[in-house]
């Protein structure tokens, strides 16, 4: 079976809905905790073995090429006063050379439309895509424990969670078709569907593991739902004719591209921190008691 060694990083959305935050850094750049959102998806991807990168970007998202380059003045002076912690620290994030890569979208046509944008770099290789606006706290990592699956069944696997019925259609929802533990097979799947028409509340992670094929429904995919090329589109396509599961994964989500989902994030790796985590619950208790008396 052919190893995941790429990664798709789709990042030339806007992040309309944590403006004016994001007016002039882009939404993957925000802080969580003590590092940018963007880090922790490529930490998840390094822990599942991913070798290389393909962002997908856009205008003004130069910040995200810059934090991934050597800060040679930063680590020059840092090393000059013997910081050599934090510049450890610093050193630790750079990636191997060559192993990213900058792609981008020119238009906004959707997330199909982005995935596709990376065509020629990936190939026609199996490769993982994560969507940067999910952090996921889990052990083994979100696309660890797919990767298991995609070691045992082959083909493509996506991460899924249940979602409360009131919130499927913000999300790509799979129809379940029988399960095997955490691994379910599908009989469809629909973007953004209608809370009386959703065929589950089993809601797309935004963590996938698909076969390069999926570039050929990507080619020809029209625009669906909102109007734009949806990957949940050709994805339903692929299933059609090569072995597709989904996996229930073990962890915890946070949409960082919504306002609450971002501050719930920076709790969560906050109270998560092994150093810091103890004291950063307490200081969130104290805070509530005094906005509670
Ligand atoms: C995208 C996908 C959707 C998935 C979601 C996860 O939607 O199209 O299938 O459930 O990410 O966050 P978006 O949030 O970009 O509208």
């Amino acid at each position: 079976m052919t190893q995941i060694r790429k990664a798709v990083l789709p990042v030339a959305g806007l992040g309309t809905r944590v403006l004016p935050a994001t007016k002039s850094i882009p939404k993957e750049m925000l802080p969580v905790f003590d590092r940018p959102a963007i880090q922790y998806v490529v930490d998840e991807a390094l822990a599942a073995g991913i070798e290389h990168f393909v962002f997908v970007t856009g205008r003004n998202k130069g910040a995200i090429e810059d934090y991934f380059d050597r800060a040679y003045e930063l680590e020059a002076t840092l090393q000059g006063k013997g910081k050599t912690e934090i510049l450890d620290e610093l050193r630790a994030t750079r990636p191997i050379p060559g192993s990213m890569s900058f792609v981008r979208q020119q238009a906004p046509l959707g997330l199909g439309h982005a995935i596709w944008c990376a065509r020629d770099i990936i190939g026609d290789e199996p490769f993982a895509i994560l969507l940067p606006d999910v952090l996921v706290q889990g052990e083994p990592s979100c696309l660890a424990q797919m990767t298991e699956v995609y070691a045992d069944t082959g083909g493509n696997v996506i991460a899924v969670e249940q979602v409360p019925e009131e919130d499927v259609s913000k999300y790509g929802v799979i129809d379940p078709k029988s399960r095997d533990g955490k691994r379910i097979e599908m009989q469809g799947m629909v973007e953004k569907p209608g809370r009386d028409v959703a065929p589950s509340n089993l809601a797309i992670t935004g963590r996938y593991i698909l076969q390069g094929r999926i570039f050929k429904y990507l080619e020809d995919q029209a625009a669906g739902a909102g109007g734009e090329i949806q990957l949940t589109d050709a994805m339903a396509r692929l299933m059609q004719d090569a072995p597709f599961h989904a996996v229930e994964y073990s962890g915890r989500s946070y949409d960082c591209g919504d306002k609450l989902g971002y501050l719930q994030a920076i709790l969560a790796y906050a109270f998560n921190d092994p150093h810091l985590g103890e004291s950063a619950k307490g200081l969130v208790r104290k805070t509530l008691d005094s906005f509670e008396t």
